[in-house]
């Protein structure tokens, strides 16, 4: 049955004023949503932020309602119906100037409010700032985070402390040895509502006051290489009293591995070595043939291959060397550079259960 083609009828209003109260409830939604519980906003930029994520939403809630909405029922309303002549043309409607300039200028008001929000916002977090009480250096390598923090000698891998309240700057780069393995990482903690890649040879100040005292994670976002989805660390923001009694023992545990170590080779666990491998080498090396490459070479034979007798070092493939390469790390042109044993966060106990565990592996 041929339907009326009049536009703006009953039937025409009574979608629109649908469409209004759907779209009505979806911004209130957005209004009221409680992102807070679904991801802290664990900082001073997660706020402003999640401020601009309601305004954005907001906005593009009618937007989408309007425009899916009429084409569902334009598409329903004049599609071809039994007994239509299928050979008919449609009337052709062009040129409304006051639909065209307010879909026009009512996009164009909400981009430019947007683009002078995030002005705002943007530099209030990207940049370093006097008003810190400490500087902390985030380096991101292959395939794990780096932290200095000002008063400790050695730096602190995969794990940052932040006292709650207190501004901070952290200095984002990436620092790889040679400019071959130079790749850009990202620093990303989801409940900081800070996102900023690390890049090779550039220094990113950002700055923020954590707000919600808890443990929270630090992805990498930037692909890479083949550690990339293993290059995770976490952020403890916590009261002065717990960060400086962490802060503390780092400094002792740092004056404690200055001191000349004994490693106890002979009570070396398998076992507990084969875990720690999991958690801290995975990323780099895998147990299979030396040519089963991720970084460095799999260590699967290391203890027992005939093709490969020396290590990476061009030492011979015994226990004392491969601790040697434990306790200092070791580079080369072709694997890069593994960092050592204060950065791998390893006890003299720990390489003592590596080496029992990379032992006990055969290919
Ligand atoms: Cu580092 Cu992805």
């Amino acid at each position: 049955m041929p339907r009326k083609a009049s536009l703006l009828d009953g039937e025409f209003w009574a979608v629109t004023v649908l469409l209004a109260v759907i779209s009505g409830l979806l911004m209130w939604g957005v209004v009221i949503f409680p992102i807070d519980q679904y991801l802290p906003e664990a900082t001073s930029a997660s706020v402003d932020i999640d401020f601009i994520f309601r305004f954005m939403a907001f906005f593009s809630i009618p937007i989408l309602v309007f425009v899916n909405g009429y084409i569902l029922y334009f598409a329903w309303r004049y599609h071809t119906r039994k007994g239509d002549d299928i050979t008919a043309v449609g009337t052709s409607i062009h040129d409304h100037r006051w639909l065209e300039f307010w879909w026009t200028a009512i996009p164009s008001v909400l981009m430019v409010a947007l683009g002078i929000i995030s002005y705002l916002v943007m530099p209030k977090y990207y940049l370093a700032s006097a008003a810190s009480v400490a500087t902390v250096e985030a380096i991101g390598h292959t395939f794990y985070y780096e932290f200095r923090y000002p008063g400790l000698k050695q730096s602190i891998v995969n794990e940052m402390h932040l006292p709650v309240g207190k501004q901070v700057t952290i200095d984002l780069t990436s620092a790889e040895p040679d400019i071959r393995n130079a790749v850009i990482h990202s620093f990303w903690a989801p409940e900081f509502r800070v996102k900023q890649d690390m890049i090779p040879g550039m220094v990113v100040p950002i700055h923020f006051t954590p707000h919600e005292v808890g443990m929270y994670r630090i992805i990498c976002t930037e692909f890479c290489g083949l550690g990339h989805s293993d290059m995770t660390g976490k952020v403890v923001i916590e009261s002065q009293t717990d960060f400086d009694r962490w802060f503390a023992a780092q400094q002792r545990a740092q004056a404690a591995a200055a001191m000349p170590m004994e490693v106890p080779l002979a009570a070396g666990n398998a076992g507990a070595g084969g875990r720690l491998f999991a958690q801290r080498c995975i990323a780099c090396h895998g147990t299979g043939a030396f040519s089963e490459r991720k970084v460095g070479p799999g260590l699967g034979n290391l203890f027992h291959d005939p093709a490969h007798p020396t290590l990476v070092t061009g030492k011979p493939a015994n226990a004392d060397d491969v601790v040697d390469i434990l306790e200092h790390g070791a580079s080369s042109p072709e694997y890069g550079a593994m960092p050592n044993m204060q950065v791998n966060r390893l006890t003299p106990k720990d390489i003592a259960d590596l080496v029992a565990y990379l032992q006990s592996l055969h290919q």
